[in-house]
């Protein structure tokens, strides 16, 4: 791995989801590995180079199997050392659910009416975030680089460079950054500003969220920055913002298609579609109302109204993964999808063939690669997203080309693959449904040429790219700043 060769410092990643999680069931505590974009790329980087990890500790059996807050990690060939943050039962509410997920979350994704503050919840989050920095002081070696993430996280770097500028630290926003009237709303937000400028490096998913930032900077902590280096002046410090497009491990999906109990599946799966002459559609996403599910169900909705004939024709698989059931609002959502999607079901469906069906639940990734690759098509409809890498999974995972990706105009996705994919505007159910149907109409040849395309960039533009770029980044900036 080239990215290896640049890290010339222990690491510290430091994110609020753990990567392994020890919980406890029937069969005693098993230790589930969390599938998702960074988790499983800094997994591997880790366990090549070694270093620690930090973050909250959720696991029902996280501490009885971590002495001292540690446990060596992978649990089968232990390579790096992780350190679990245990949070008592109100700060998962403070930092974890209000703070971060009724406050910053809705913000920064600009639906504003969503967004509640709580002077209680700040003091809370302001707590572990310091929690968070005493362990990253304490088992950081000297000029380790660190690498932070994510919005739960944001006082993390000004708290660490107090005690510690011997080392260097980067810190990656994964969601929208947003425009200063809105930034403003939060009522820390200087505070959180300059938690932020603790970082050398700080890293967004566009430029459009540098500049949004950029912007605030200027305007509310009135500091020099340069708009065309990205450079701000923090008294004798400078700090470095970029964007860094995040990406997928490309070869990784390539090789769980290889598997063969996984060729089976998809075999099987496309076997029984076009047995019945149908065609497959799917999405994948956690329930959260930033993914546009529920105007999803509208579009699909006008989709069958005004094009009949695919009554019966096209099914639709969502799967739907519960998701931060501790804050209400979730819980609430989860229920509105469900209901919606029977009435779809009792609308259209037949005794024989319903046009939606659910998979409530996560799907490991050989078998949601699996789905991938067999579904003709995939929609994600985002009202808003940092990146959305499950828009690039799937094209990863279309080795047989046959399949079109409806990409919502609003996701961090669109800016790398809106010529090819169908762009689509979430927010518009009719315009959503011809695009659907413009696209099942598109020929094989052209079919082939538009994913051909997108797979070349995500072959060239892969979560290593994404990585080495941030640690040269970081590389550079540590040296000439120091
Ligand atoms: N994912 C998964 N199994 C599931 C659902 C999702 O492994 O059942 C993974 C998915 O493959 C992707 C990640 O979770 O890598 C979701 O990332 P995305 O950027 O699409 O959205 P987020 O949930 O981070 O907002
Ligand atoms: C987004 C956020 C991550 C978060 C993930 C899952 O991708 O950017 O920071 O970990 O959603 O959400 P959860 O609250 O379950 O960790």
């Amino acid at each position: 791995m080239a990215v290896k060769q640049l890290i010339e410092a222990p690491l510290v990643v430091v994110t609020n989801r753990e990567p392994y999680v020890d919980e406890h069931s029937e069969s005693g505590i098993r230790t589930i590995q969390k599938a998702g974009g960074v988790v499983s790329a800094l997994d591997p980087l880790l366990q090549e180079t070694g270093g620690q990890w930090i973050a909250w500790g959720s696991g029902s059996a996280d501490i009885e199997v971590s002495p001292g807050g540690k446990r060596e990690v992978p649990p089968e060939h232990p390579c790096y050392t992780l350190h679990r943050i245990v949070l008592n039962p109100e700060e998962v509410q403070g930092y974890y659910a209000k703070y971060s997920n009724q406050g910053l979350w809705p913000l920064s994704h600009m639906l504003i009416e969503r967004a509640q503050f709580s002077r209680r919840a700040w003091q809370v989050y302001r707590n572990v975030n310091q929690k968070f920095a005493k362990r990253v002081n304490s088992v950081s070696p000297e000029g380790a680089w660190i690498f932070s993430h994510d919005y739960q996280l944001s006082l993390l770097p000004a708290l660490v460079r107090k005690s510690r500028p011997d080392v260097a630290i980067v810190h990656f926003w994964h969601i929208p950054w947003p425009p200063l009237t809105i930034f403003r709303l939060c009522p820390q937000h200087q505070e959180i500003l300059r938690g932020l400028l603790g970082a050398d490096v700080l890293g967004f998913q566009s430029q459009l969220d540098v500049d949004n930032f950029l912007n605030a900077i200027e305007r509310m902590l009135k500091l020099p920055v340069d708009h065309n280096t990205g450079i701000i002046t923090v008294g004798d410090r400078k700090v470095r913002v970029k964007a860094f497009p995040i990406s997928i491990d490309f070869e990784a999906i390539q090789k769980l298609l290889n598997m063969p109990r996984i060729q089976r599946w998809v075999r099987g799966i496309r076997r029984h579609i076009d047995y019945r002459n149908q065609i497959l559609g799917i999405s994948v996403d956690r329930a959260d109302y930033t993914k546009g599910l529920l105007a999803r169900l509208d579009a699909i909705k006008e989709f069958y109204s005004l094009y009949p004939q695919y009554l019966k024709r096209v099914t639709y698989v969502q799967v739907v993964v519960p998701s931060r059931t501790e804050v209400a609002e979730y819980r609430r959502f989860y229920e509105r999808v469900s209901q919606k999607t029977q009435e779809l079901n009792q609308l259209f469906g037949t005794s024989s063939w319903s046009p939606i069906i659910t998979l409530p639940h996560s799907i490991d990734r050989p078998r949601l690669m699996g789905l991938f690759r067999a579904a003709d098509f995939a929609v994600v409809s985002s009202l808003v997203d940092g990146m959305n890498l499950v828009a690039k999974e799937f094209v990863a995972a279309q080795i047989d080309k046959q399949g079109v990706l409806l990409l919502s105009e609003t996701t961090g996705a669109a800016n790398e693959l809106e010529n090819e994919a169908f762009p689509i505007n979430p927010l518009d159910p009719e315009g959503f449904a011809n695009t659907l149907h413009a696209a099942l109409t598109v020929s094989v040849e052209e079919r082939a040429a538009r994913i051909a395309a997108m797979r070349m960039h995500l072959k060239q533009n892969t979560i290593y790219d994404w990585m080495e770029d941030i640690f040269l980044t970081l590389k550079m900036a540590a040296q000439s700043y120091v």
